[in-house]
């Protein structure tokens, strides 16, 4: 079987993952929706594109399109998703589903009263090292899981333009290891207690957002855990995790380009991180269109659901209003939310 996919957005992720889906055998890339056309003509022939078009209606409307990539800017995300579920089309949309949780919900609602798929952009939980520290702790090789440490510093902050529509440093970029932090321990957050500043451009701060962060975090499995994030990092992009157990400790350590180390009798010397996510994910971003591809085609569960995305999200507003009040701030758990993160 065959699967016509459509894009939406064809920024820096959409590209990503067009010339990750055309790798696909049973994949038909047919179409690219973007409000700036004008410089992707000559991309989108180099790739086959068959329809490139501005109004991303033409390809909720193309009764042939089975799947939709929504990779335009966080607040074009939720509408896309309802009147893509109303089409009738299978979604991929890259993280987060929204700015606000009412908004999300709404588009989940869409999404099961169309019986649709829906695939949130996590990448990160497709990182082979991040996996195997997952397994690890679900295998029980740590003990009881009792801390958690995620570093998460980008190399050099976006442009102004994108802080100002990105939602603010925890909905855009800690919202990776929000989720990150409840797949990785199996176990809802149900604290956040979060501190900010603004240490890397000022500009960021006349913006109204924070570059520098660390964020406590409570399960609801009683295990505690911190999340440092930088929007700078002179020496690339810093992606590290450990837990630590009552039995040991799992950590992943960033990946480097090779893993010679060079020692003289001044310095022992190692490569710097890969620069940047598309450097680092680059198998990540292949595995998880792999994924959905698979759970639409073979009618599976996704990987990381609506309700992943939801909850994400939720921590990540819970964050804001911490930094906001200067107090840690509670979650209500429910039945559905440590089911699902199992
Ligand atoms: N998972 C990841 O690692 C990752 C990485 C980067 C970005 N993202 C997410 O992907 C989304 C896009 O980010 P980006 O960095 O690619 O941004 P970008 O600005 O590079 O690309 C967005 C594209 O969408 C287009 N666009 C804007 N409105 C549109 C509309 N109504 N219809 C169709 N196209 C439209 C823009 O012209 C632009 O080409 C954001 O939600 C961001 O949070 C995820």
């Amino acid at each position: 079987m065959r699967l016509n996919v459509g894009i939406i957005g064809a920024g820096r992720i959409g590209k990503i993952h067009v010339d990750n889906l055309r790798a696909i055998p049973q994949i038909r890339v047919k179409s690219v929706s973007d409000v700036a056309i004008g410089s992707l003509q000559e991309w989108a022939n180099e790739r086959q594109i068959e329809v490139l078009t501005t109004n991303y209606s033409d390809i909720l409307n193309d009764t042939e399109i089975d799947a939709v990539f929504i990779c335009s800017p966080t607040n074009t995300h939720s509408r896309i998703i309802k009147e893509a579920a109303l089409a009738g089309k299978h979604i991929f949309c890259e993280k987060p589903v929204s700015f606000a949780v009412e908004d999300t919900k709404s588009a989940l609602q869409a999404v099961e009263q169309a019986g649709v798929k829906l695939q949130v952009g996590f990448n990160r939980r497709f990182d082979a090292n991040f996996l195997k520290v997952r397994q690890l702790v679900q295998e029980g090789i740590i003990g009881t899981p009792h801390t958690l440490r995620i570093t998460s510093r980008d190399p050099e902050p976006p442009s102004l333009e994108y802080i100002q529509s990105s939602g603010g440093l925890f909905m855009d970029m800690t919202i990776h290891d929000f989720d990150m932090a409840r797949y990785i321990m199996g176990s809802e957050v149900v604290e956040v207690f979060a501190n900010g500043a603004v240490l890397v451009d000022p500009l960021i701060g006349d913006a109204g957002d924070i570059d520098t962060a660390i964020i406590s975090l409570k399960f609801a499995n009683g295990a505690l855990g911190v999340i440092e994030n930088s929007r700078r990092a002179a020496y690339g992009y810093d992606q590290r995790l450990e837990v630590f157990g009552d039995k040991g400790a799992a950590k992943a350590d960033n990946n480097r380009a090779t893993t010679v180390e060079v020692s003289t009798s001044a310095h022992v010397t190692k490569e710097k991180p890969l620069y940047f996510f598309l450097e680092r994910y680059t198998q990540a971003y292949i595995d998880e269109v792999n994924q959905f591809v698979r759970a639409v085609l073979e009618n599976q569960q996704v990987c990381c659901s609506g309700f992943d995305g939801l909850q994400a999200e939720r921590i990540a507003q819970a964050a804001k209003k911490s930094l906001e009040t200067g107090a840690p701030v509670q979650l209500q758990l429910n039945e559905k939310s440590e089911a699902a993160i199992k």
